[in-house]
């Protein structure tokens, strides 16, 4: 028998309220207790970055978070990244370079980018090639991804 745990949380800028088993992953919670299907379950192991979330602005693979501990946390997920208005601009530039292809990495990579320019608005190549290691795509080879994610830099950048 599982024991459950209360939680309270902001979840993309609705407060919540929750019962939790102990064992319940945060990707779980969001994906299955919660019907947020936008964050990816890939490997489970935090190798892909597929479940990509923002917990207190930090980027964080939810596969290896305990829903407990959201306690007292703010998350945001591509729902919400998406709500916004970086998220907006990643959103369609993403489509327009042709960084979606299955699209199974996309939502994990928006969050990360996201989280990447509200740390540095003007990140250079490298360091947007750094800033999404974690994130993995088996299917673009990286460059069209990384040109998405400078172009809104640059737009961002330059106002
Ligand atoms: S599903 Fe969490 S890192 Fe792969
Ligand atoms: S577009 Fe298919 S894994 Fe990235």
């Amino acid at each position: 028998m599982s024991v459950n745990c209360d939680i309270t949380f902001t979840l993309n800028g609705v407060a919540r309220r929750l019962s939790v088993p102990l064992e319940m992953s945060t990707l779980e919670l969001l994906r299955d207790q919660l019907g947020l299907t936008g964050t990816k379950y890939g490997c489970g192991e935090g190798e892909c970055g597929a479940c990509t979330v923002l917990v207190d602005g930090v980027s964080v693979n939810s596969c290896l978070m305990f829903a407990v501990d959201c306690d007292g946390r703010e998350l945001v997920t591509v729902e919400g990244v998406i709500a916004g208005a970086t998220g907006q601009r990643l959103r369609d530039s993403f489509v327009e370079k042709g960084a979606v292809q299955c699209g199974f990495c996309t939502p994990g990579l928006m969050v990360q980018a996201t989280h990447l320019l509200a740390r540095d608005p003007a990140p250079d190549e490298e360091t947007i090639r750094r800033g999404i290691e974690g994130n993995l795509c088996r299917c673009t080879g990286y460059r069209k991804i990384i040109d998405a994610i400078a172009t809104v830099a640059q737009g961002e950048h330059h106002g």
